[in-house]
């Protein structure tokens, strides 16, 4: 369209990403962690504030300050921009010659994942959230709405690229959120911190609530006193598949158990652990390979929205990651349900704005209101209750 860059430039916060860098707030943390250079120049925060390759392989108009750029996103430009520019361009040679699939929603979810939540070409820890850097949270779907398009979904991004499906998008973004934190568990180099497991593994608010909050219940974890799994994608993935591949979802439901029971038991050991973990990362990959060559059709999306509203009535929203992924997801599921004519959003809506509200400040989460909402909204959906 040639206006991608004034779009960016005017109104995309990844313009921001380097600049923060300079920021009191980054002083800090860069100060907090005893980092031997200033944010701006460590390597550590240019990784996922800005595009950062090896010194050697940056042109003559490479330009740090952009921050989270085109090429960011898009891969170095270097070999594709002769194909790109070609009188008749082909996406193929454009894909072969390095230019990046974001019309893909896997690849595109590893991509924007590998910033937002980290992974290990970007890894964030405990550490660095301790010295003051903001909690990270991501649901693909949403972020991606949320970016201001420089881009426009019509027939002829279809007859070069192939079909849009922004349920896709949601599910591959759950998906690879999963896939990323079992990552985390199971890599040995990323998964302690001291004599202590990395933090990053848990649930921030198993362990930052106020101590008179006497919060723990049955269903939460295994044992009282145990900081529990960040299982707030694991939760949508076990919707999905039981909604899309429902012979999976026993299987999926027994290795899941068995990691919060390895990680919560008072005689767990981290190498238990990590083999709970690799075990639920096979099935989860078999599943989303499934699921992927799977169309979507309007009954799909309606099983999976009766999922994630279901697993409130089974106190599976306990803690306030998992209730923040659900709000962002039933909303995205709910928006691709209208744009295949269905009425279930304008009436769910009501409800999600009050969601919205209980979910305002993550310090003071009420699990019992937020689930009581979603099992009203599982009403209203005609739904069968989760057992
Ligand atoms: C894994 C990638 C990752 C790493 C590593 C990382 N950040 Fe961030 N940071 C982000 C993302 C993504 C956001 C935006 C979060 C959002 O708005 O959802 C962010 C937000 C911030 C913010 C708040 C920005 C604002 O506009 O309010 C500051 C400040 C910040 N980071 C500083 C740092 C510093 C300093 C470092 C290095 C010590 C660092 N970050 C390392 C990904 C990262
Ligand atoms: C944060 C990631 C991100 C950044 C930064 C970014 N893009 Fe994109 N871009 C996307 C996504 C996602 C799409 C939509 C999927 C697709 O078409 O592959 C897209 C699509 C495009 C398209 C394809 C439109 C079509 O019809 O096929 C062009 C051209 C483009 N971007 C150019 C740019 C330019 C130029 C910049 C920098 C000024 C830029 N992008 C920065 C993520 C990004
Ligand atoms: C190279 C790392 C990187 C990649 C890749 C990346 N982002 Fe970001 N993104 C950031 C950082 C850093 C910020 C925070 C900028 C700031 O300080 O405001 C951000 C901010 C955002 C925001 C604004 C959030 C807010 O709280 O206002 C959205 C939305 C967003 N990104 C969506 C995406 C999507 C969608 C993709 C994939 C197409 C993507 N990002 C890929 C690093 C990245
Ligand atoms: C297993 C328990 C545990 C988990 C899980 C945990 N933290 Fe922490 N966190 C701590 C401890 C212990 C400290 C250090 C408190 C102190 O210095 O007084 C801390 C400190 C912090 C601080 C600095 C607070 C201060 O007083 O300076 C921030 C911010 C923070 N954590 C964010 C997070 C985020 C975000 C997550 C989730 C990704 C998280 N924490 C998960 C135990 C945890």
């Amino acid at each position: 369209m040639q206006n991608e860059y004034t779009i960016w430039l005017r109104q995309d916060a990844h313009t921001r990403g380097y600049e923060v860098l300079r920021n009191a707030q980054s002083q800090r943390i860069a100060k907090n962690l005893g980092l031997e250079q200033p944010a701006h120049r460590a390597k550590v925060c240019l990784d996922c504030h800005s595009h950062n390759p090896a010194h050697s392989r940056r042109g003559e108009r490479f330009d740090q300050t952009d921050g989270v750029n085109c090429e960011a996103c898009h891969g170095p430009a270097e070999q594709w921009i002769k194909t790109h520019l070609e009188p008749e361009p082909s996406h193929q040679k454009n894909i072969d010659n390095g230019l990046y699939p974001t019309n893909q929603p896997y690849a595109l979810a590893k991509l924007c994942l590998s910033c937002h939540q980290g992974d290990p070409t970007r890894p964030i820890t405990h550490q660095i959230m301790g010295a003051g850097h903001p909690r990270l949270s991501i649901e693909l779907e949403t972020f991606l709405a949320l970016q201001p398009p420089h881009y426009v979904i019509d027939d002829d991004w279809r007859d070069r690229k192939g079909s849009f499906d922004s349920s896709k998008i949601w599910v591959m973004g759950q998906f690879v959120a999963s896939e990323n934190l079992l990552d985390l568990i199971a890599d040995p180099n990323r998964n302690s911190q001291g004599i202590m497991p990395e933090f990053m593994i848990f649930n921030c608010h198993a362990c930052h609530t106020t101590m008179s909050q006497q919060n723990w219940e049955y269903g939460m974890a295994n044992t009282p006193g145990q900081p529990r799994i960040n299982d707030s994608n694991l939760l949508m993935v076990g919707a999905i598949i039981r909604a899309i591949t429902p012979d999976d979802f026993i299987p999926y439901k027994t290795q899941l158990d068995a990691l919060h029971i390895a990680s919560t038991s008072p005689r767990a050991t981290l190498s238990e652990v990590v083999v709970a973990s690799q075990a639920l990362r096979t099935q989860l990959i078999e599943s989303r390979k499934k699921i992927a060559g799977t169309v979507f059709t309007r009954n799909h999306l309606k099983l999976i929205l009766i999922e994630l509203l279901g697993l409130a009535s089974s106190n599976q929203y306990y803690d306030y990651t998992g209730a923040e992924q659900a709000f962002m997801s039933i909303s995205s599921i709910a928006n691709s349900l209208s744009v295949r004519g269905e009425k279930i959003a304008s009436e769910i809506n009501p409800g999600l704005n009050r969601i919205l509200v209980l979910l305002k400040n993550e310090d003071q989460y009420d699990r019992q209101a937020f689930q009581n909402e979603l099992q009203l909204l599982n009403q209203l959906a005609g739904a069968t209750r989760h057992e």
